[in-house]
């Protein structure tokens, strides 16, 4: 970049270092909801909780903008002085994902048009084309001007652009923009032709624009996935045009953020993420039901995107109201989940919502205060979480989450799965998490990351369905491997490169050399068939492929039983040493018991001891390190209480005093500083 180049000054303005001290706790609070006077006592009653952070402002544009190009800031000058009167630092959300009436009745071009061709009313939200180019005009000029008024307000710490990137939408504009994207990507039509293999059903293109917006229906596989990285890079565009806009503004010290959703597959998100400055969730348990686990492996996913700490944005205050039976979470259960997120590397915990809005589409929906201010029945125990997280500050500043095994989650191989599962039940959220299950049990620490992040620092790193194999990263995965690393694929793994076709060799296609081993046939099962071998023996659902080696070094750890069946004595799991590590392929959707044992195997081997040994089931076990700070998480999950024996005393950070051995009740957390320090 030349010097002076706006790029760079934007640059140098990214804020790169958030601040991780103390703990953010907050919540969601939308005081242009509410009579003026009632401000003071809100954010006092907020105050008793502990929260030291509020949002404001995403979906007010209405009332920051009443007419075009007429802004009345004022009643936000007053409802921030408000906050920080009473000590809170403020977030601020850009309104951008409810366009105003004014907007959309003199500007009907900018609402979103569905894959069916209907186009979008007023009256909800999400309702604009993420293409269109007016309505980024108009989201920049209200983004700016919130940035000019606010960009150095030392109160306001950050930003959060719209809300929840959601849908894409198939208007006009988004096609022409899809055929200046496959433009830009295979520069000639032959080029997209040869690639996607058009001849077959005589699809053969003459012109970009031929090419349909499709993310649904009977189409090329190609098609659809580079839909998915096309709707990626409007939306990462659609996000960068509100934050440079910001950063024009704000001092570096105000951060950009923006609030993603449970296990989203709408876009990429660690390539949404790439120029923003931290990354946040919005974490609910929709059935009031948690399965620690996977809520786990979520936190896990959002600290991979920039593969530091990250916020938990918006957290339900009890209860969600968009499923069809909305259960609130068990007494102990919201603090529980947010002792969680702070274990996962979480530095801020926002809930939502402050208080039931009178009328709107969210009046069942859990909150702190109810429609007359008064606390509710999760008030109390949201205390007591902002109390400890308060306590804990000190000891928790600085620290993050540590991992020496790495998942590799690619975008690209979960939708060239999801375009063709090939089995109904080859959910790729759940393969991934019959892998993660027993790694996150057992380690107590995973990192999950995509699959270009630098590997060197793992012992492990395990790829459970890398479907999407460019012989890039392919060369990147042996390298790691020949350097001393431990690599496993899953099933499904090398079969596709990066246009979505089958790569000429079998699976794991250009890893077959380096395996020793290929797959010669995958099949889908309907019932279970027999496996045994090193890690014992038991079952296969779903999925089996047959492995065949071709080099004496491979070796053949697991073998199908299938009387009369393709898969009889064949291989199904095969592994190999190279260079100075080992490349491990498993061909199989093995069961829960099975991956247990090959969790344990592969820590073994690369000398992964976990965080605590000996704990009870149901307890989950995180630590954060950093700052010369240890400080190690306990969560009994479980309905009964657990007994926990520490290796040495550790000091209780919560109550004080040291604890040793102890019995944790259930739903119960123990937060515990370990003198001794150490890595993990
Ligand atoms: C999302 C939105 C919030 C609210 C909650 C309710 O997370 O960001 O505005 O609607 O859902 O679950």
């Amino acid at each position: 970049m030349p010097p002076g180049d706006p790029k760079e000054k934007l640059a140098a303005a990214r804020n790169t270092t958030v601040a991780p001290a103390p703990i953010a706790f907050g919540a969601a609070w939308y005081p242009e909801q509410w009579p003026e006077a009632q401000w003071a006592h809100d954010l006092a009653l907020m105050r008793k909780t502990r929260m030291n952070v509020v949002r404001v402002g995403e979906f007010a544009w209405s009332t920051m903008e009443p007419r075009q190009g007429e802004f009345d800031f004022d009643w936000l000058d007053r409802a921030i002085d408000a906050a920080v009167a009473q000590g809170f630092d403020v977030v601020l959300g850009t309104p951008t994902a409810a366009p105003p009436a004014w907007l959309t009745e003199a500007y009907p071009d900018v609402l979103r048009v569905g894959e069916d061709g209907v186009r979008a009313g007023h009256g909800g939200r999400r309702h604009f084309s993420f293409a269109s180019a007016r309505y980024r005009r108009f989201a920049r000029r209200i983004a700016s001007e919130m940035a000019r008024r606010y960009g150095r307000n030392p109160n306001v710490i950050g930003w959060q652009i719209d809300n929840e990137i959601g849908p894409p939408s198939f208007d006009g504009e988004a096609r022409a923009r899809w055929s200046a994207w496959l433009e830009a990507k295979y520069v000639s039509v032959d080029e997209l032709n040869a690639r996607w293999s058009t001849a077959y059903w005589s699809q053969t293109y003459q012109r970009f624009d031929q090419v349909p917006l499709r993310a649904t229906g009977q189409q090329n596989p190609a098609l659809l996935l580079d839909f998915k990285r096309f709707v990626t890079d409007v939306w990462t565009d659609y996000v960068d045009n509100q934050a440079s806009a910001i950063r024009e503004h704000a001092d570096g010290r105000q951060w950009i953020t923006t609030n993603t959703m449970h296990w989203n597959g709408g876009f990429d998100h660690p390539k949404m993420h790439r120029d923003l400055d931290l990354a946040a969730w919005d974490n609910y348990i929709p059935d009031g039901r948690p399965d620690w686990l996977d809520n786990g492996a979520q936190h896990d996913l959002v600290r991979g995107y920039l593969r530091r700490n990250f916020w938990v944005m918006e957290t339900q205050a009890g209860h969600v109201d968009w499923v069809e039976i909305n259960r609130a979470l068990d007494p102990g259960q919201v603090r529980e989940m947010g002792w969680q997120a702070i274990g996962h590397g979480a530095d801020g915990l926002l809930y939502w919502q402050w208080r039931s809005a009178l009328n709107g589409q969210e009046q069942y929906y859990g909150v702190l205060a109810g429609p007359g201010g008064e606390p509710t029945y999760i008030f109390d125990e949201i205390a007591r979480t902002g109390a400890e997280f308060e306590r804990a500050a000190p000891a928790l500043a600085g620290t993050a989450p540590r991992a020496e095994v790495a998942m590799l989650f690619s975008y690209d191989s979960r939708w060239a799965i999801e375009i063709q599962r090939h089995h109904r039940d080859f959910e790729p959220i759940a393969a991934f998490m019959s892998w993660y299950r027993p790694l996150r049990t057992q380690a107590q620490a995973v990192d999950i990351v995509p699959v270009d992040a630098p590997l060197d620092d793992y012992r492990l790193v395990v790829a459970p369905h890398l479907n999407v194999l460019p012989a890039s990263d392919a060369m990147r995965l042996e390298a790691y491997v020949r350097r001393g690393g431990c690599l496993v694929l899953g099933p499904r793994s090398g079969m596709k490169d990066e246009f979505n076709a089958l790569h000429t060799e079998r699976q794991p296609g250009p890893l077959v050399e380096a395996l020793g081993a290929r797959v010669e046939q995958f099949y889908a099962l309907d019932e279970a068939v027999g496996v045994s071998g090193a890690l014992g023996s038991g079952e296969v659902r779903i999925w089996g492929e047959m492995l065949r080696t071709r080099s004496p070094a491979t070796k053949v750890l697991m073998r199908y039983r299938h009387p009369g069946g393709w898969l009889d004595t064949e291989a199904a799991m095969v592994a190999r040493e190279l260079g100075k590590g080992v490349i491990t392929y498993v061909g199989a959707w093995l069961d829960d018991a099975l991956m247990q044992v090959w969790a344990a195997r592969a820590l073994e081997r690369v000398g992964i001891e976990p965080i605590l040994a000996d704990v009870p089931d149901g307890v989950e076990v995180a630590s954060r390190v950093g700052a010369g700070s240890r400080v190690l998480i306990l969560i009994n999950h479980a309905d009964t209480p657990r007994r926990i024996a520490l290796p040495r005393a550790m000091v209780d950070v919560l109550a004080g005093g040291e604890l040793r051995k102890f019995e944790l009740p259930a739903h119960e957390v123990a937060v515990l500083q370990d003198p001794a320090g150490g890595m993990r």
